[in-house]
């Protein structure tokens, strides 16, 4: 897959070099291919900076959840390489979820995590399911989605659709985490869903340079990064609100 092979543009992530995974390179949506109607709304592959993924989850404790962490499921829509869910796993989370479209993508993933298992680096269980996320089934139980900007404007609003009904009567069971907010007024037009957070969080330096150095070999120079994501923290209420 382009961006996958050193001659398409594929940079390691010192992430993977620390811990022995996969989940760099920098795939172009067009390249995202499975075969479902939903590809042609794929943004790209790309691992979440370690740096703000922590610095988000921070932010969201700081929030007041309804319940502890040790009683939430994180759930990563669009997963990738598994980055993220790598990352959710080494905090105390009931478990670890994810969902992803992409075969090639869900491969390395589950290569991944098998790695990270082994290695005794997971303090939570870990699933992947392969899918569409506009039909992810959400688990009993307070629930953290994590979003990456996975997907165009008409997946995102179908997947808001798809929260609200799933919660229709779990007022305060989900939270979310949407980095990169590219879809994020189809969220703010979603009835009883309520805005916790927005604003910049930070990259460490040393992300900032490893995903400098990424954008910069990338073949076609589409794609950029600063030292900081645009982020957002929601909560959803409930229909009546
Ligand atoms: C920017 S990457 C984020 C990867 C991962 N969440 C992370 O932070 O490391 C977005 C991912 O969403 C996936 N994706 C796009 N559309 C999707 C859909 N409709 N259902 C499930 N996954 C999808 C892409 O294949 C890609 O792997």
């Amino acid at each position: 897959m382009p961006g996958l092979t050193r001659e398409t543009g594929y940079t390691e992530h010192p992430f993977d070099k620390k811990f022995g995974v996969r989940t760099s390179g920098l795939v172009a949506g067009r390249h995202l291919r499975s075969g479902h109607r939903h590809d042609r709304y794929a943004t790209a592959y790309f691992g979440v900076a370690p740096s703000v993924f922590y610095a988000l989850i921070k932010r969201w404790q700081r929030t007041r959840p309804i319940a502890p962490i040790e009683d939430f499921t994180f759930i990563d829509i669009g997963a990738g390489m598994g980055r993220a869910m790598l990352l959710a796993s080494q905090l105390p989370f009931r478990s670890v979820r994810g969902v992803e479209l992409n075969p090639t993508l869900l491969r390395i993933a589950r290569r991944n995590l098998e790695h990270w298992r082994k290695s005794g680096q997971a303090r939570a269980p870990i699933r992947l399911s392969a899918g569409d996320a506009a039909h992810f089934r959400f688990p009993d139980g307070p629930c953290l989605a994590f979003l990456f900007n996975p997907f165009g404007a008409p997946v995102m609003k179908r997947f808001v659709r798809h929260l609200a009904a799933s919660f229709k009567d779990r007022p305060s069971q989900l939270d979310l985490l949407y980095v990169n907010y590219e879809q994020e007024h189809t969220i703010a037009v979603q009835r009883g869903m309520q805005r916790l957070f927005l604003g910049p969080v930070k990259r460490s330096y040393a992300d900032t340079r490893a995903d400098q150095r990424i954008m910069t070999n990338q073949p076609d120079g589409e794609y950029t990064s600063d030292d900081y994501e645009d982020c957002s923290i929601w909560r959803w209420l409930g229909a009546c609100n």
